[in-house]
């Protein structure tokens, strides 16, 4: 009888420690192989059972009062919006555009917040076709800026390639221009004269400071898919979409840009022409630009070509090139990094489906005002004109929805359409 219980006692504690030690194993292989969505959940995540397109943008509005998604949005067919508390993505919503399937995220501004919207986004990968970011950006008012330290102080640079907002980049390329080490007295040595090329001791390359800073990452399907977009913007479709946006610049931008470059005029000196009639945005690629990304909302002539150099630096590691400071424009925003940090780490695990992506930029405001000439190589910048960044992003948003929408359309006719049924109209702001 005594031992009887004896030995269910020992089984009972054997039992148990078995059925622990299971648990605890499968508790060991969860952790290490993080659970995946299965199949059904991707699908449902995605509200497709094909693979689908993502769109993702940054800002529902919080910042210019303009979502960047609006204009997508309004054209996003069979529309379902994922309950708020279900996915990291400040916003996410299915459909289909132009009878394709895509998923319009809006992560929510910041490196942080496009990172984490975006791993929601590679837990599925098997789901996605591609990832295009896109939103707005501020710009060098020209290639190599109108002022370069140290070598061209003593007069300003004659209009090179301008930047007329509503400009577009596409590249996926993107570098931290937040990854520099200096003291304040070696940043701001040359104040108050802007053209002073700020001192640092170290900058994007040093991944021992700062880890990863340039994604610089060349894969041919990223490329091929920034190409894809490229030769949107070169269709007679995107002429056409583009020039519909001509009375908007004229309303919004004409005015601002007149005053911008004749500001810059009187200020250096030096002719910037008035442009011909607006007819659609000039387009950068990824041999001209890299999304420069920082959680310093910079203006001002020196930050800017510390942020030409960087941009340089970061398009020499992707395409060999041998380019400097005075050879770019910046494309200063924010979201690039954080996406790219996600998605290059993702895509160089073993065994999972590459996820390919670019992203669309829009010049929403020019990154230093006007600068005008206070002595020998000594220059300051004018306070006016006064940016709107009301109308500004909202200009800037209709050029970049321009570019993803004249891509889904020569999608859309690419097979088999018809042009009326790929054909749209930007909606008006609701
Ligand atoms: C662990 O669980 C499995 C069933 O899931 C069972 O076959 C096995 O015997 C268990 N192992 C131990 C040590 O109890
Ligand atoms: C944008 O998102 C934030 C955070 O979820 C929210 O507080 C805000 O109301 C949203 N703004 C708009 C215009 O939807
Ligand atoms: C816009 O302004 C240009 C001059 O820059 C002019 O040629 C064109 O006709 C204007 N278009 C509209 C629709 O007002
Ligand atoms: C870069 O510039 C240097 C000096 O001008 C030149 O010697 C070199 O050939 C260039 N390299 C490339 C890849 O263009
Ligand atoms: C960037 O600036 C550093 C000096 O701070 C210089 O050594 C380097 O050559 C520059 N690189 C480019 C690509 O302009």
């Amino acid at each position: 009888m005594f031992l009887r219980v004896l030995c269910i006692l020992l089984l009972g504690v054997l039992g148990a420690k078995a059925s622990f030690f299971n648990k605890t194993q499968a508790a060991i292989e969860e952790a290490i192989y993080l659970p995946k969505p299965i199949p059904a959940q991707c699908a449902a995540r995605f509200n497709s059972v094909k693979p689908i397109s993502v769109l993702m943008v940054a800002d529902n509005g919080t910042f210019s009062g303009t979502s960047e998604a609006v204009f997508v949005l309004d054209l996003l067919q069979s529309q379902n919006q994922a309950p708020a508390a279900s996915t990291p993505c400040q916003d996410l919503y299915t459909g289909t555009l132009f009878g394709e399937k895509v998923v319009l995220a809006i992560s929510g501004i910041g490196p942080e917040a496009a990172a984490l919207c975006t791993t929601y986004i590679t837990a599925c990968a098997e789901l996605v076709k591609d990832f295009i970011y896109f939103g707005t950006s501020g710009w060098s008012a020209q290639t190599g800026g109108i002022l370069n330290a140290p070598s061209s102080c003593a007069a300003a640079n004659g209009p090179t390639t301008r930047t007329r907002l509503g400009d577009v980049a596409i590249t996926p390329y993107s570098v931290n221009w937040q990854c520099k080490l200096a003291s304040w007295t070696e940043q701001c040595t040359g104040f108050p004269n802007v053209c002073t090329y700020p001192i640092e001791e170290a900058g994007p390359i040093v991944t021992s400071l700062y880890g990863q800073c340039i994604f610089s990452q060349k894969t041919s399907a990223n490329t091929a898919l920034s190409d894809e977009l490229l030769a949107a913007t070169r269709s007679s479709q995107f002429a056409a979409n583009a020039l519909l946006l001509q009375p908007s610049f004229n309303a919004t931008i004409l005015p601002y840009e007149t005053e911008y470059f004749a500001t810059t005029t009187a200020g250096t000196g030096v002719a910037y022409p008035p442009f011909p009639a607006y007819t659609g945005p000039a387009i950068l690629d990824y041999t001209q630009a890299a999304e420069l990304d920082a959680q310093f909302f910079f203006s001002g002539t020196p930050w800017e070509m510390v942020g030409r150099n960087y941009t340089a630096q970061t398009l020499n590691l992707a395409n060999g090139g041998n380019l400097t400071q005075y050879d770019v424009k910046i494309v200063n925003a924010e979201e690039g990094v954080g996406v790219s940090a996600a998605l290059d780490l993702y895509n160089s695990l073993e065994g999972v489906p590459e996820i390919k992506y670019t992203f669309v930029r829009g010049a929403s405001d020019y990154s230093y005002q006007p600068p005008y000439k206070t002595g020998p190589g000594t220059w300051a910048e004018s306070a006016t004109p006064a940016a709107n960044f009301d109308t500004q992003y909202t200009f800037a948003i209709q050029t970049i929805s321009t570019v993803v929408l004249t891509t889904f359309q020569l999608r859309c006719l690419a097979v088999g359409n018809s042009a009326s049924a790929c054909a749209y109209t930007l909606p008006a702001l609701p």
